[in-house]
């Protein structure tokens, strides 16, 4: 996702107490980051925080982090999420169970380790780098989805779910390739009945140009 230079996201990101500055200081201690000790789950890609700002609303008994690896999204984020919770009778004060990190997905090992012991990944409309020489980058790549593993609780969850039929198709594969089980699979989110599910800011774009969302949810075997 492109997006305009934000000058005004790393000043405002620098005083916010739901943005990690050093991530790699908590590696192997994100547990005790939080307020509350509670189960702890990741959102990688998070991008303009409205699925992240959701999720920390309606889960005041889940810690989550939320990572992407460009500031200027985390910036748009933090208000994006600072509005969820005023809207909500809340104030920025009141965010304890949600973390914003800036940090690359290829190196996420570095900073979350065994330790930290995720419980749920949600990985929501990775770019899907069509083309043949780019596709080690998506955040579903079997390089990538071995090391999930190094830091997934042994039954954890990866939810994932884009609009893109080739990326979905070519993830199922990774998924199977990489050990996991898919225990859950739809081609059209929307009218599949599943319950629970919280819109992301592309997939409302791609509903609303009548997409269908796919999604899954895999754990390891
Ligand atoms: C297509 S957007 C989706 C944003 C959001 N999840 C949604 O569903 O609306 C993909 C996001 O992933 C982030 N991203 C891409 N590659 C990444 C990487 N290697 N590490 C961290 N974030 C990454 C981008 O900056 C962007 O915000």
């Amino acid at each position: 996702m492109r997006i305009r230079k934000k000058k005004w996201a790393a000043p405002e990101l620098s005083v916010c107490d739901f943005f990690v500055k050093n991530p790699e200081e908590n590696a192997g201690k994100w547990r005790d980051a939080f307020k509350k000790n509670q189960p702890l789950c990741l959102e990688i890609g998070c991008g303009k925080g409205g699925f992240a700002g959701q999720f920390a609303l309606q889960n005041p008994d889940i810690n989550l982090i939320a990572v992407d690896i460009k500031i200027d999204m985390l910036g748009v984020g933090r208000r994006t999420i600072v509005k969820l919770f005023e809207e909500n009778g809340k104030t920025q004060y009141d965010i304890d169970n949600l973390l914003l990190v800036n940090y690359n997905v290829e190196q996420l090992d570095k900073i979350i380790t065994p330790e930290d012991r995720i419980e749920r990944l949600f990985i929501n409309f990775c770019n899907p780098w069509p083309r043949e020489r780019h596709k080690k980058r998506r955040l579903t790549y079997p390089r990538k989805l071995e090391m999930y593993k190094s830091f997934l609780s042994p039954d954890a969850e990866i939810r994932f779910k884009t609009d893109d039929d080739g990326l979905f198709e070519e993830s199922v594969e990774y998924f199977n390739e990489c050990g996991y089980e898919i225990t859950y699979i739809t081609r059209d989110l929307h009218q599949s009945g599943f319950e629970g599910n919280i819109m992301t800011e592309h997939e409302k774009m791609f509903s609303d140009e009548g997409k269908k969302i796919k999604f899954l949810i895999a754990k390891q075997k």
